[in-house]
């Protein structure tokens, strides 16, 4: 899966032969799963028609603040333009428009929208071969990148003059691999390992009964997806669940019993950089499990249970450098047990969920949790999806690992 997918790339066209590459580029994000939406200069629509990008972007095209030929038209909002986008991209980007990008100039509405942009911004210059080569052209590159912005080097070959030489816009192919290449290279997780246990477990009573309980899994699938989408390698061990998750940064390991979870957290525990232990693991399992599927007698029945292996207070115990979280689930005396259990499994961060909570806990698509870290600092969210949740605690983590 490509990391642009899911992102809202605004692209930006302007005036110049290459324009009429657009159409394929906007293809070609559309195919990587991403959201496409174009603004283009006045004079672009010379080279490349609006209708052709709004029906391959499946989304209207905007060239100026608002249409003059319809009275009843609305206001082209460069602001809201600007902050929809997870990335900027101006393809082809003329020298007009780059030295117009450079002092600040926003005489239409791309220059407007760049301004307020406050995403990554990249630009692919195509111009002629004396143009791509004038000093003036080279300050307005160098103070473009200054600012942030993040140039995709012209390519070189003939250009529309009939000169060969550097000045083609990057081919369409290559600007999509460029943008690839460097989000995920900029990604925070980029490098790091990240161990999540996740979902429930089932311990055997006889080959077809056992002791489980209510966890999806959901939660820990959605913190997985996240660190997965920050870049990290991520290894998600999962108990019995009936989700699924497919991700390129995700290997996935079933397991069925808190023995299976412990020994396949044993096996990835030391090279990893941050473990979430979000699992709802059974604190007992039976002391025996029958070969053969028991029969009801008339007499009462019991079952001996004994202790599972703490996975997380494990982990706690053998912490070198690895970044550790751990879950908290509770009816009372909330916080107070909560702290004691960051204290006992020495963690790092603990994620408190009050039962108390409407929309909280196993098995919704909501969670409200509060975080707590090493220093007993506390901070209560709102109830959001589980997916919002599991970004909030990766902020949280990542803010955390900085001040260390
Ligand atoms: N955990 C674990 N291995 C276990 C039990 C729990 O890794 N055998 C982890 C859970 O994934 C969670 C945290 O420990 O991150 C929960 O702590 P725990 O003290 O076990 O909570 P409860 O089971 O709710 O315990 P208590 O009965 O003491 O409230």
């Amino acid at each position: 899966m490509s990391i642009l997918s899911g992102k809202k790339i605004l692209l930006g066209v302007t005036a110049g032969i290459a324009a009429y590459k657009t159409a394929s580029l906007v293809r070609l994000f559309i195919k990587s799963g991403a959201e496409v939406k174009v603004v283009m200069t006045p004079a672009a629509k010379d080279f490349v028609t609006p209708l052709t990008l709004s029906t391959l972007s499946k989304n209207p095209v905007v060239s100026s603040f608002f249409d003059e030929e319809d009275e009843n038209a609305l206001w082209n909002n460069h602001v809201e333009l600007g902050l929809w986008a997870d990335v900027m991209l101006i393809a082809p980007a003329t020298a007009n428009t780059l030295s117009k990008m450079a002092s600040g100039n926003s005489d239409n509405l791309l220059l407007a929208t760049y301004l307020s942009a406050k995403c990554p911004v990249y630009f692919a210059p195509a111009m002629d071969l004396d143009m791509y080569n004038h000093p003036s052209t080279h300050e307005t590159f160098e103070k473009l990148q200054e600012f942030g912005n993040i140039m995709i080097p012209a390519e070189s070959g003939e250009l529309a003059s009939g000169l060969v030489g550097q000045g083609r816009m990057a081919e369409p192919e290559n600007i999509i691999d460029f943008l690839e290449k460097d989000i995920l290279e900029k990604l925070p997780l980029k490098g790091q390992t990240v161990l999540i246990t996740a979902g429930p477990t089932y311990e055997a009573i006889d080959p077809v009964r056992f002791i489980g309980n209510h966890s999806s899994g959901k939660m820990g699938i959605e913190l997985a997806l996240t660190a997965a989408n920050l870049g990290a390698q991520v290894y998600l061990v999962l108990g019995p669940s009936s989700l699924t998750v497919s991700h390129g940064l995700i290997d996935v390991i079933p397991v069925v019993s808190a023995e299976d979870m412990y020994q396949a957290v044993i096996e990835r525990y030391e090279n990893c950089d941050i473990a979430i232990a979000s699992a709802a693991v059974a604190d007992y399992r039976p002391k025996h499990v029958s070969d053969q599927k028991i029969k009801k007698a008339d007499t009462e029945f019991s079952i001996e249970l004994e202790r599972t292996k703490d996975i997380l207070k494990w982990m706690g115990a053998e912490k070198k450098n690895q970044f550790l979280v751990g879950f908290a689930l509770e009816t009372e005396n909330e916080k107070e047990n909560a702290i004691g259990k960051l204290k006992k499994k020495n963690l790092d961060l603990i994620v408190l969920n009050s039962l108390n909570d409407k929309g909280a806990g196993f098995k919704g698509q909501t969670n409200k949790v509060t975080l707590i870290n090493h220093k007993l600092e506390i901070k209560a969210f709102e109830l959001k999806t589980k997916s919002e949740v599991a970004k909030d605690i990766f902020d949280t983590i990542n803010q955390l690992k900085k001040d260390e």
